[in-house]
């Protein structure tokens, strides 16, 4: 399936992904983890794009936009993809369409995750990756058990440096400016599919794979 995962920051759209990928072998293309990986490695895409990550802003869609297309190029994405955290504003979502139809494809849905703005905020500021083994967590809402299976594992529970009060405060605000328009663009589009974001993590997966036709 080709799948966009739509959602304000810290509704899930990372964590359920994951759960895609365990399941069925999806392909995830996370646009935040190739930036934090291209700051990461300090190339120069990397420098260019931490200023606005730092700042929560969306980093350009040149450099956004280049990133998506050497990534769809790979093989691995012939059976499809979730597209997590892209595309983030009109002129992304219209390249998409482009880039798609170069290849004689298109989307198949777009998944709005839903969640009150209140509960964002507790999920951002509770988040930690495991280092060990990239899972998402959270210090507030997961179980103590995955918590503690990741430091027994030797991992160690990091936090993102965007993950602060202040930082967040922008990323929802850029979410209501710039992201939140797509909502209408894919319903008018016929391909959104709203899932209520709030509830356990497993609720929320089985809710998305109805709404995906998955099960
Ligand atoms: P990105 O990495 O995409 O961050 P984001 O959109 O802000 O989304 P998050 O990763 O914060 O949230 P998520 O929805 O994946 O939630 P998660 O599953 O982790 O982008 C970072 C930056 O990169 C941007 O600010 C921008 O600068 C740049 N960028 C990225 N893409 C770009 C683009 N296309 N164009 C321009 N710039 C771009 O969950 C959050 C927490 O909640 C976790 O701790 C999790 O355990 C917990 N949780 C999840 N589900 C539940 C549940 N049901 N109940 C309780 N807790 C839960």
């Amino acid at each position: 399936m080709r799948i966009v995962f739509l959602g304000a920051p810290g509704s899930g759209k990372g964590t359920q992904a994951q759960r895609l990928v365990a399941e069925f072998g999806m392909v995830q293309i996370s646009t935040g983890d190739l930036l934090r990986a291209a700051v990461a490695s300090g190339s120069a895409l990397g420098k260019r794009a931490k200023a606005a990550m730092d700042a929560g802003e969306l980093v350009s869609d040149e450099i956004v936009l280049g990133m998506i297309r050497d990534r769809l190029q790979q093989g691995d994405t012939g059976q499809g993809f979730i597209l997590d955290g892209f595309p983030r504003n009109l002129v992304q979502a219209e390249a998409l369409e482009k880039v798609l139809m170069d290849e004689n494809q298109s989307l198949e849905a777009v998944c709005l995750l839903d969640v009150d703005f209140d509960v964002l905020m507790k999920r951002l500021t509770g988040r930690r990756t495991c280092s060990s083994t990239g899972k998402l967590l959270n210090i507030y809402f997961s179980p103590q058990s995955e918590l503690d299976a990741c430091l027994a594992a030797g991992g160690e529970l990091v936090q993102r440096a965007d993950d602060n009060e202040e930082t967040i405060g922008n990323r929802l605000q850029v979410y209501r400016s710039q992201t939140e328009p797509l909502v209408e663009f894919y319903r008018k589009a016929g391909l959104l599919r709203e899932v209520p974001g709030e509830g356990p993590v497993d609720a929320v997966y089985l809710r998305i794979k109805a709404a995906l036709g998955l099960g």
